[in-house]
């Protein structure tokens, strides 16, 4: 049977085995899905034993970046998001590099909680591996601005110059923002420390902003929190873009797109 794993550290309480076990019985694929705990010194190691058999893994913290450096080519969305999730062996043994989170944060935003971002003035805040991961899907999707904000100012004008051939994309840091926008995606690690980054209620016009955390956890976020509390329109969390970021893997390596509302549903009530 195929086999596929997810990499990472820590990886205990990765909801990538469930998630993939849902599509493989929904589609009728016959797979092997498993998390794999690599030590910190040797991803490398680790992904080399396991595609000696295995057809593909996904690469998860903090292990993208390395995965991006040692796979044999990539995809355009993996080489410029400079990090790589998924990696599929083809069948002259080489590995193939991709970045799904971007596309699965934006058929989340699109397709699932059905806001077009077309025109749509976005604000992404944070400007570390995650946020880069999802700029140039965030540009295809046609926002009228795209705007980089970072605590240290120089990180999202370095991306703003990056990706600035793809679309409308600009930097800032906090204490220049003031006017309201259509969408704020929080992309900053600060979620998991419990932490909030200093963004002024006058970003969030009531009833009209809508607003997405890239987090999960069981309760919400504390950006979710205070996003709710501005009275936006939206507070979504990053389940359904992990979901999402999944089913592009699966379909990658099998052929095959789940179905991945089920899956969501399902995984929401496991909570
Ligand atoms: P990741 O791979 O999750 O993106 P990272 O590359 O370490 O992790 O980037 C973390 C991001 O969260 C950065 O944009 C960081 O801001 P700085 O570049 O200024 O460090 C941001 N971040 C982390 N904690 C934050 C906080 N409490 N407030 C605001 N931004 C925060």
């Amino acid at each position: 049977m195929d086999r596929y794993a997810v990499i990472g550290n820590p990886i205990a309480h990765s909801k990538s085995p469930p998630i993939h076990g849902l599509f493989a019985r929904q589609t009728g694929e016959q797979l092997q899905y498993e998390a794999l705990l690599a030590p910190l010194d040797d991803f490398a190691g680790t992904l080399r034993d396991f595609l000696q058999e295995g057809r593909g893994v996904n690469v998860t913290v903090p292990f993208k970046e390395q995965a991006w450096a040692l796979v044999d080519s990539r995809t355009p969305a993996a080489e410029r998001a400079g990090a790589v999730n998924t990696i599929q062996r083809l069948d002259d043994g080489s590995l193939l590099g991709d970045n799904t989170d971007g596309k699965g944060l934006v058929r989340d935003i699109q397709h699932n909680a059905g806001l077009p971002l077309a025109g749509k003035r976005i604000l992404l805040i944070g400007a570390g591996g995650a946020a880069r991961g999802v700029i140039q899907p965030l540009l295809e999707a046609g926002p009228a601005q795209l705007c980089v904000v970072n605590r240290t100012v120089e990180k999202a004008e370095q991306l703003a110059m990056l990706f600035k051939d793809q679309g409308p994309i600009s930097a800032a840091g906090f204490d220049w923002l003031e006017e309201s926008v259509d969408l704020i995606i929080n992309a900053t690690s600060a979620s998991l420390d419990g932490q909030l980054p200093p963004l002024p209620p006058s970003l969030i016009r009531p009833g009209h902003t809508w607003c997405y955390d890239m987090m999960y956890a069981s309760e919400a976020t504390v950006f979710n929190r205070w996003a709710d509390e501005q009275g936006a329109a939206r507070c979504i969390d990053g389940l359904g873009m992990l979901v999402e970021q999944a089913a592009e893997a699966f379909f990658l390596w099998r052929g095959v797109r789940p179905d991945t509302a089920p899956v969501l549903a399902s995984l929401r009530q496991r909570g």
